[in-house]
């Protein structure tokens, strides 16, 4: 896109505090939203749309979108569905986080960012709107033309919907049990120059939209994924050196074994949390050699640059890496 102007996967001052719930609203069937505030009432970091807080749950970490407004500096907004598959993380949120309850959290961090661009085509499914939510609020306050394709179970399932009603024009509902689906073929042909296409949602929708999105000119698509890709079986891993630069440390990744866990084992000081590639707090700067990267949080620009690599699933293509670790 030639007239993006990236926002940037901008440097936020990442936090970890206890923050309290201080409100906590049904806003679907199975849909709550929770606003977080420091219990002394203090400013919190400064965030962007798209970026994420992680909860830090008894035994596991989850990411949630931040979809409040990012002009109020005393709150963060999350929705968490409930998930019927739930690995514990989303029952515990609704079952124990109450109003004046309070949770540990780390964050905030931006691997969405929302790009400056004439048009944005924002395509949600169910929960994956929250991370919409502020960038629509973005699109209109810099004047761009928008409009949000927004797929449900049913209207009951679907959330924060009276936060778009004043955008009825633009916004277009497809609960599955009133209408037909989403016809993504037919939106996405139409000719789009300068816009950029996100989506949140199921990875069916997201990999239907960036496979929609390929080689359309002047279209880029820009997805935000809470589980890992599906992707084509990786090559068969192989050992390689790693060297952290900053530790002095080298070490042998041997097949099977992940850079995070060999480099952990030597002493050296990494920050992790999903351990499956998607949540970005692993990321670090690559100095020297090739990635082979098996996350799905990096862009194909991203990956293509080289810069920085997950340590949690991805891998070297050259013998060594030189890592900033
Ligand atoms: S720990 Fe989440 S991407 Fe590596």
């Amino acid at each position: 896109m030639t007239t993006a102007e990236a926002l940037g996967r901008a440097t936020f001052r990442e936090v970890e505090a206890d923050l309290e719930v201080v409100r906590r609203e049904v806003v679907a069937d199975g849909v709550v939203a929770l606003t977080l505030a420091a219990p002394d009432g203090a400013e919190l970091p400064q965030w962007s749309p798209g970026a994420h807080i992680d909860l830090l749950l008894p035994d596991l970490v989850r990411q949630y979108s931040l979809c409040g407004d990012t002009r109020d500096r005393r709150h963060w907004r999350i929705g968490v569905l409930l998930d019927p598959q739930s690995r514990g993380g989303s029952r515990y949120i609704h079952e124990h986080l109450r109003e004046g309850a309070t949770v540990r959290i780390r964050g905030p961090r931006n691997h969405f960012p929302f790009v400056r661009a004439r048009r944005y085509l924002f395509v949600a499914g169910g929960i994956g709107i929250t991370p919409l939510l502020p960038m629509i609020a973005a699109a209109q306050a810099i004047g761009a033309e928008w409009e949000l394709h927004y797929v449900g179970r049913s209207r009951a399932s679907m959330g924060f919907l009276d936060e778009l009603a004043p955008h009825a024009e633009q916004v277009t509902l497809i609960p599955r049990d009133e209408r037909d689906r989403l016809d993504l073929d037919a939106l996405l042909a139409r000719p789009r120059t300068d816009t950029a296409v996100y989506c949140c949602g199921p990875e069916r929708l997201l990999t239907a939209v960036e496979a929609g999105c390929r080689d359309r000119d002047g279209t880029t698509a820009h997805v935000e994924r809470f589980s890992a890709k599906v992707t084509d079986e990786p090559a068969p891993d192989t050992a390689f050196e790693v060297d952290c630069q900053r530790s002095g440390v080298t070490v042998t990744v041997p097949a099977g074994t992940s850079i995070y866990s060999a480099v952990e084992a030597a002493g050296v000081d990494v920050l992790g949390s999903c351990m499956e590639g998607v949540c970005g707090t692993c990321e670090c700067d690559v100095l020297e050699g090739v990635a082979d990267h098996r996350d799905s949080v990096l862009s194909e620009s991203e990956r293509e640059s080289g810069e920085t690599i997950m340590i949690c699933v991805s891998r070297a293509r050259s013998e060594r890496l030189v890592l900033d670790l």
